[in-house]
């Protein structure tokens, strides 16, 4: 055969055979991607905080990316490329402060797991990936979008549609950063009852270090939009070792149904005076009605967590500042049976 082609013939042939080798061997070196978060830390890093910004055939290898509003919904972010470094960063901090690999849990819950900025970062997984969240149009997202990986859209009030023991490993960002008392006592009872004997939970909250600099610097102060004389109170809950809640009127904020005139008039008083006066005028008990929702700025201090979390857990470590310097990372394990 060979021997049939003429020499232009056979320089093309062999011009191509050289291209389609080194497909190949592009195609091999591209392929160590598809380990995703089983790869080394750094690898992995790389190539969702650069590599597919750099390299438009490396972005099968890493998950996709939610549409514009739902990241600016979640994490107040623009665009995909610092959705990716949060996500990259969330997951760094959270491999530093577990105690095993995040590839050995063989049953994780991202507990409000949003539109995915960190479980983006578990495709690859080699065990059980559930996401869990309030709000439909993210649950919808990661279901229709991220195939390894369970989403299961759940209510605000507990309890959660999970077995009891069923994870080894729960994680929640950003979440009880936004939760009043009541809610959180609720869902950290909740998430004590779903995670496994020896297993842990890794939660974000703001303490001093977040406090300290809402104080201290205005770009962090107005991002968190607070209202002043709120501000002022929480931070003297806080100088008090107590739980430090501003409510915020935002898309999780409702209104019990029936209470107020209507939503315009009660979204408004919601708006101005809180949710304390609007309780107040309406005579409303201290337990929020099921349909309500407080939703808002949480500051914890670390003597709170470590008197009140212990009556579901022991704390291990609370990691102060771990992630972009603001939020602390509580390490906690479950105490169970006779032991709690
Ligand atoms: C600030 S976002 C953080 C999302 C995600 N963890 C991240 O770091 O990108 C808070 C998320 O918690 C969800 N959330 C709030 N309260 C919740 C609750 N009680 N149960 C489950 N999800 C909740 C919200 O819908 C939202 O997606």
């Amino acid at each position: 055969m060979t021997r049939l082609v003429n020499r232009a013939e056979e320089g093309r042939q062999t011009h191509e055979l050289a291209e389609v080798l080194e497909i190949m061997d592009e195609k091999d070196t591209l392929k160590k991607w598809a380990g995703g978060c089983r790869l080394p830390l750094e690898e992995w890093a790389w190539l969702n905080r650069h590599g597919i910004f750099e390299e438009p055939r490396l972005r099968e290898y890493a998950a996709p990316f939610p549409p514009k509003p739902l990241i600016s919904n979640v994490s107040g972010l623009t665009n995909e490329q610092d959705f990716a470094q949060h996500g990259v960063d969330i997951y760094a901090a959270l491999t530093a402060a577990s105690p095993r690999p995040l590839t050995e849990y063989e049953n994780i819950l991202d507990f409000g797991c949003g539109c995915g900025r960190l479980a983006r970062m578990f495709k690859g997984h080699p065990h059980r990936i559930t996401g869990c969240d309030v709000d439909p149009r993210h649950v919808s997202w990661i279901g229709e979008n991220l195939d390894y990986m369970r989403a299961v859209r759940t209510a605000v009030h507990p309890p959660l549609p999970f077995e009891r023991d069923e994870f080894d490993l729960v994680i929640g960002i950003s979440v009880f950063t936004h939760m009043n008392e009541l809610s959180q006592d609720g869902f950290l009872d909740e998430l004590h009852r779903i995670t496994a004997p020896g297993g842990r939970l890794l939660l974000t909250v703001h303490g001093s270090t977040a406090l300290k600099r809402a104080k201290e610097e205005k770009g962090i102060y107005d991002m968190l939009s607070v209202d002043g004389d709120r501000f002022a109170e929480a931070c003297d809950r806080f100088r008090e070792n107590r739980h430090a809640f501003i409510l915020q009127h935002g898309h999780l904020t409702q209104l019990p149904p029936g209470n107020a005139k209507g939503p315009e008039a009660g979204k408004q008083t919601l708006l101005t005076r809180g949710w304390h006066f609007l309780r107040r005028r309406l005579r409303v008990s201290q337990t929020p009605q099921e349909g309500a929702y407080e939703y808002g700025i949480t500051f914890i201090p670390e003597a709170y967590i470590t008197e009140r979390w212990t009556r579901w857990f022991r704390v291990e470590e609370i990691r102060k500042g771990a992630i972009h310097n603001f939020q602390d990372i509580v390490v906690l394990r479950p105490e169970k049976g006779s032991s709690r």
